[in-house]
């Protein structure tokens, strides 16, 4: 079994949010790779001020606090690159058809399994404080407020147990992340690409709430996708003006 002393755990039982809890924390005095656990959340954040849903028990809800300060503050999408790809190793392991919508979901097929909410902290021209917020669908069968949602169970038809599940899934991420602290010229850009859902194939979607059929090509150092048009043009969008049409 791998060392699991590496992670201070701070387990709740009930919290608003993981995310919010170490938000609002001294993060000087608390380690790298604290990662706090709630067994409820009662205020899950989403990304774009959704609330993010979590049946009491069920689910991974946990925010783990990184000090990426050997990363330049223009490559902060380094670590978005780093979760979903950690993310996608471990789901890889157990489910075929796992993609990352960009920039950070992680989807089966059509469907989302996972969300990741990243809250990043800086320090002067210092990278210092990362702040990942992971919320995976475990055992949840039933959901009412997500739009197209999917859990372990629902793709699997079994339960998982779940601090195995946080365990094993802290190992992956943690293996991407130090990867790159020895050595900060990895490129993961080009496997993040490739795992991305509609990497290079063309696909209908709504930018700036207008249709338009494209590709995706690329991803710049701030995390905004880069798509080629039919016309030949390129557009670069940022979240909130790009939407998937499925
Ligand atoms: C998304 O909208 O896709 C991001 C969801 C992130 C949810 C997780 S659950 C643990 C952590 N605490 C929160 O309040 N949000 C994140």
């Amino acid at each position: 079994m791998n060392d699991r002393k590496k992670y201070n755990i701070l387990k709740f039982s009930s919290l608003d949010s993981t995310q919010t809890y170490l938000m609002s924390s001294d993060l000087s005095i608390l380690p790298e790779w604290t990662v706090v656990l709630a067994h409820e959340q009662k205020k899950g954040r989403g990304q774009i001020n959704n609330l993010w849903e979590t049946e009491k028990g069920k689910n991974l809800t946990m925010s783990i606090l990184l000090k990426p300060n050997f990363i330049n503050i223009s490559n902060q999408f380094l670590i978005t690159q780093v979760l979903s790809l950690g993310i996608y190793d471990y789901l890889k392991k157990y489910i075929q058809d796992v993609s990352i919508k960009w920039p950070n979901d992680i989807y089966i097929g059509k469907k989302k399994i996972c969300g990741i909410l990243v809250n990043n902290k800086l320090q002067g021209e210092e990278f210092s404080y990362s702040i990942c917020g992971i919320g995976l669908n475990v055992n949840q069968t039933t959901f009412s407020l997500a739009p197209n949602p999917t859990s372990i169970k629902i793709e699997l038809g079994e339960d998982f147990d779940l601090l195995n599940v946080i365990y094993e899934l802290l190992d992956y991420i943690f293996y991407r992340y130090n990867r790159l602290k020895i050595d900060t010229d990895i490129d993961y850009k080009k496997e993040y690409l490739s795992r991305l859902l509609n990497f290079n194939i063309w696909a209908k979607y709504l930018y700036e709430d207008k249709s338009v059929e494209a590709k995706i090509v690329d991803v710049n150092e701030y995390g905004y996708l880069k798509l080629l048009k039919r016309d030949k043009t390129i557009i670069e969008a940022e979240l909130k003006k790009l939407k998937f049409s499925f």
